[in-house]
């Protein structure tokens, strides 16, 4: 695999028990995830990676107390504030997917000056999915490629984006959360015990490590370890 190309999406869990089981409230937890944000994303640029895609907030998770959900919208803004201008000196475009019409004028404020701040960087795309839904991203691409005339699995795939090569989720549960699930169709999975918060780099080099020694067949019986033409193509067919 060149690893310009490649895509790595991350569930992110584990906050709220590894802050509850240090006595702590589950807020301390999103802090200490949110500077496992910022060391994965360095990690993923260090080692490469094409697009990071990371699971910050699903639209599942309003229905957790008021509180919680204020804080890491919060906690959200701040990093867009703080990291908008890192990004851009590292060459990462910073992206936001997942649906607007629920965030605060304040947080739309941050993506749009985030996302305007790094448009022009092409080292690495990193998406961070704020009231995302997987289910819901089917829904409203298929709706809007079925208004275009000459609608065809092609425009399906580009409203939705790059697939996933490899999705890893922490925290030790082994589900997919309405993360990603178009785009996850051939994704290689890693599930790994470690509490988001706890995430470093040599926990993303192990999954890559991993991820190396899967054989990707997509279906067929040929091994594809690269993806150009190979996988991404015959996925198309
Ligand atoms: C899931 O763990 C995590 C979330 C719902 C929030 C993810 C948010 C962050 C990592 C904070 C910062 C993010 C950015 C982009 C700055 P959980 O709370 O469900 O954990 P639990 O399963 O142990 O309760």
């Amino acid at each position: 695999m060149k690893k310009s190309f490649l895509h790595i999406a991350i569930i992110m869990d584990g906050n709220g028990r590894w802050a509850t089981s240090r006595g702590l409230p589950r807020v301390a937890g999103h802090r200490a995830g949110a500077d496992a944000v910022r060391r994965t994303v360095e990690a993923a640029v260090e080692l490469q990676v094409g697009t990071l895609t990371l699971y910050a907030f699903s639209s599942d998770n309003w229905r957790r107390p008021i509180a919680e959900t204020d804080a890491l919208m919060l906690l959200f803004e701040a990093y867009l504030h703080s990291e908008a201008v890192r990004c851009l000196s590292n060459g990462v475009r910073l992206e936001v997917a997942g649906r607007r019409d629920r965030l605060s004028s304040d947080l739309l404020a941050a993506i749009t000056v985030a996302e305007q701040t790094t448009a022009q960087c092409e080292r690495m795309l990193l998406r961070i999915a704020v009231d995302y839904s997987g289910r819901d991203e089917i829904l409203r691409a298929a709706r809007a490629a079925t208004s275009f005339s000459g609608f065809s699995r092609d425009s399906l795939d580009n409203a939705l984006g790059p697939d996933v090569d490899l999705l890893i989720r922490t925290g030790g549960e082994r589900r997919l959360s309405d993360f990603l699930l178009w785009q996850s169709a051939y994704a290689e999975l890693v599930f790994t015990p470690v509490m988001w918060p706890d995430f470093d780099a040599p926990d993303l080099e192990a999954a890559l490590a991993d991820f190396q020694l899967r054989d990707r067949r997509f279906g067929g019986i040929q091994s594809y370890s690269d993806d150009s033409p190979g996988g991404r193509v015959f996925q198309r067919l």
